[in-house]
């Protein structure tokens, strides 16, 4: 009996992942993304639908199983410490960003023009809003995809979230991965 429970319980969170994941392999092609003009930027998005879907995926894994009261390490702040390390590395940015206009943390604010733009983009309805920049050092593609609220937990420490529409986001992730 106790093997049947274990089984619900991890098809349950398998749902709840689903619900986040909007672009798994699946989704490669939908609306938003442009048609493959380019091998190397078509690439750079494949690794950018592979990071969110990992990134996602452990955000509300561990929700789900670590967080259990308003004072315990958020999954939010987990990310942020992580993106920060894999930034200084090199590898990529991605930054945990607020689209109701009341963030936890001030500095999860969007700031630049590519941010702004993309909220208006996710909350019209895109699940993928990308541009390509030429810097310096190179081409990089932004990508902002949304973070809706998938779980009731999440209202425990942002209760502004429980007057969100179903499927509305409420923030999202924002990449600017270099182009190789
Ligand atoms: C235990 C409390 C807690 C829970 C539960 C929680 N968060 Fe957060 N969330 C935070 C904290 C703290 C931050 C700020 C993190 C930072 O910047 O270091 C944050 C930041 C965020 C941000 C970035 C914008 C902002 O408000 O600063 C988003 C988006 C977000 N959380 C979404 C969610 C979603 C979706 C869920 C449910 C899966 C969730 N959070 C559950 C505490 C929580």
């Amino acid at each position: 009996m106790k093997k049947w429970t274990g089984c619900a319980c991890v098809l349950s969170a398998l749902t709840v992942l689903a619900a986040w994941n909007l672009n798994g392999p699946a989704a490669a092609g939908k609306e938003g993304s442009k048609p493959a003009d380019d091998p190397a930027i078509e690439r750079t998005r494949d690794t950018v639908r592979m990071l969110d879907d990992i990134y996602k995926t452990a955000v509300v894994l561990i929700t789900d199983k670590y967080v259990h009261e308003e004072t315990d390490f958020a999954a939010g702040s987990a990310a942020v410490a992580l993106f920060d390390a894999i930034k200084k590395k090199g590898w990529h940015e991605v930054r945990l960003l607020d689209a109701t206009g009341e963030p936890y943390d001030d500095e999860n604010t969007p700031r630049d023009d590519f941010d702004r733009a993309a909220v208006k983009a996710l909350k019209a309805g895109k699940t993928w809003f990308e541009r390509v920049e030429r810097r310096k050092d190179g081409r990089f593609l932004r990508v902002a995809t949304p973070i809706p609220v998938v779980m009731k937990k999440c209202v425990m420490c942002h209760p502004h979230y429980a007057q969100a529409k179903p499927g509305e986001p409420i923030g999202l992730l924002s990449y600017t991965v270099p182009v190789r």
